[in-house]
């Protein structure tokens, strides 16, 4: 089957070109200035003012089934992945069952094959049930299809396990992702320990217990010369150490997401439980560190870290509440708003985060937009401006911080497989 883009403005890393785009299946068959007469075209988009980038490739989200059905499914998650823009995603391990192993993992995968929606990727745990204590099955996971091993959900904290995890999954050609925060040191924080947790007399966490972690995992990797990719980096002090190490040469690469570079903690003076998430959002240098660092290239990668919540999980009182924000429906628009329109980064650098630089660090299918690459592809408005409203998420969780920001770059259609999955 052939879908013909007419008229888009095609966008790769270094530059913008108007040009029609010929999908022919699963694979970019032409990009070329005005095609026509092509045979057996089955639908052609017009995609005049509007802008074509490979799809979206969020490599950090929680779909969380099996055993969380209450907050998201393999089904709705994937849904609010493609109304995203979003094309392919990597899944973390902390459902119940944990995905420690091949059933589960390929159950994942079977279960989006039904969905067929965006494409699914599951991320293995590091440890058997997240306990922290043995390795979980690596290499059947391998087998049955993970990309990475990670713990999300906490750091594994005894430092033997983790480096035997990283050997272990670099012969499998796996990387570790890594969530860090040193547990001993949040002790039950739930916010940002600064003026503001003061103000609001709620229990903080120093920037020290993600950055001992961030320390960690980059002296491992440096010491075994075995890459490594930090998870949600959120502090100022974190991203200088990710930036040091790249200096040195150790193949460290990092993600951030949208809450690390557009929101501060004075959020939390609301006591709105959206605004608790792990890492906790931090102060406006950490926000302004974390923008220099995506701009420098010591954080590669943008991601959300989708951490979808019931109601019920929100709806009590702040130290109770669950940590997450839903984030794949908002993340676009927001990292546009904010990066792009802000002038702080062209479109095309804005996709090597979102896109190229994830295929790239997990060796995913996608990224590009070229002549024979994967039929993945978002098209956007980025004219189109609309105020966020968690209560009109497709995803089962409403949990957003964002509520009323106003933000321009509305998806339009998502093409994953050379096949429209999303049309707004
Ligand atoms: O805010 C978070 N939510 N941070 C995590 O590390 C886990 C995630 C979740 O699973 O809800
Ligand atoms: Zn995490
Ligand atoms: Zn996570």
């Amino acid at each position: 089957m052939k879908l013909l883009i007419k008229n888009g403005v095609v966008v790769t890393e270094n530059k913008e070109i108007k040009a029609d785009i010929l999908l022919n299946g699963k694979t970019i068959e032409k990009i070329a200035p005005d095609i026509k007469n092509v045979k057996d075209v089955c639908e052609t988009i017009d995609a005049n003012g509007k802008h074509v980038l490979a799809g979206i490739i969020d490599m950090h989200v929680h779909l969380r089934e099996p055993g969380f059905e209450g907050k998201e499914d393999i089904e709705s998650g994937c849904k609010a992945a493609v109304k995203g823009g979003v094309t392919q995603v990597c899944c973390m391990p902390n459902t119940n069952p944990v995905c420690d192993n091949a059933v589960v993992a390929t159950y994942i995968k079977h279960r989006a094959e039904e969905v067929n929606l965006c494409k699914v990727n599951p991320i293995g745990s590091i440890t058997k049930g997240q306990n922290g204590e043995s390795l979980s099955d690596i290499g059947k996971m391998k087998a049955a299809g993970v990309v990475a091993i990670s713990d999300d959900g906490k750091s594994v904290s005894d430092s033997q396990i983790m480096r035997l995890a990283m050997e272990y999954a670099n012969d499998f050609d796996l990387k570790c992702l890594c969530h860090c925060e040193d547990g001993s040191l949040v002790d039950g924080g739930v916010v940002n320990e600064g003026y503001n947790s003061t103000l609001c007399g709620l229990k903080g966490s120093l920037r020290a217990a993600e950055d001992i972690m961030i320390a960690r995992d980059i002296a491992l990797s440096e010491s075994l010369d075995i890459p490594v990719h930090i998870c949600h980096v959120s502090t100022y002090s974190g991203a200088a150490l990710i930036k040091s190490a790249k200096e040195r040469g150790v193949k460290v690469t990092a993600e951030t997401c949208p809450q690390y570079f557009i929101l501060t903690d004075d959020i939390i003076t609301s006591y709105d439980t959206n605004t608790k998430v792990n890492p906790p959002v931090r102060e406006e240098k950490d926000k302004q560190a974390i923008i220099r660092a995506l701009k420098d290239g010591t954080i590669d990668c943008i991601v959300t870290d989708h951490a979808p919540h019931s109601l019920k999980d929100k709806q009590v009182e702040y130290n109770l509440a669950a940590f997450g924000i839903s984030g794949i429906e908002t993340s676009f628009a927001l990292s546009y708003t904010y990066l792009v329109k802000s002038g702080l980064m062209t479109l095309g650098e804005l996709s090597e985060k979102m896109s190229r630089n994830p295929a790239k660090i997990l060796g995913l299918d996608g990224g590009e937009l070229k002549e024979g690459a994967a039929a993945d592809l978002t098209i956007v408005d980025l004219n189109e401006k609309y105020v966020i409203d968690g209560n009109k998420f497709v995803s089962k969780g409403k949990n957003t911080p964002f509520n009323g920001f106003e933000v321009y770059g509305a998806v339009k259609y998502t093409i994953v497989n050379g096949e429209i999955k999303y049309k707004a």
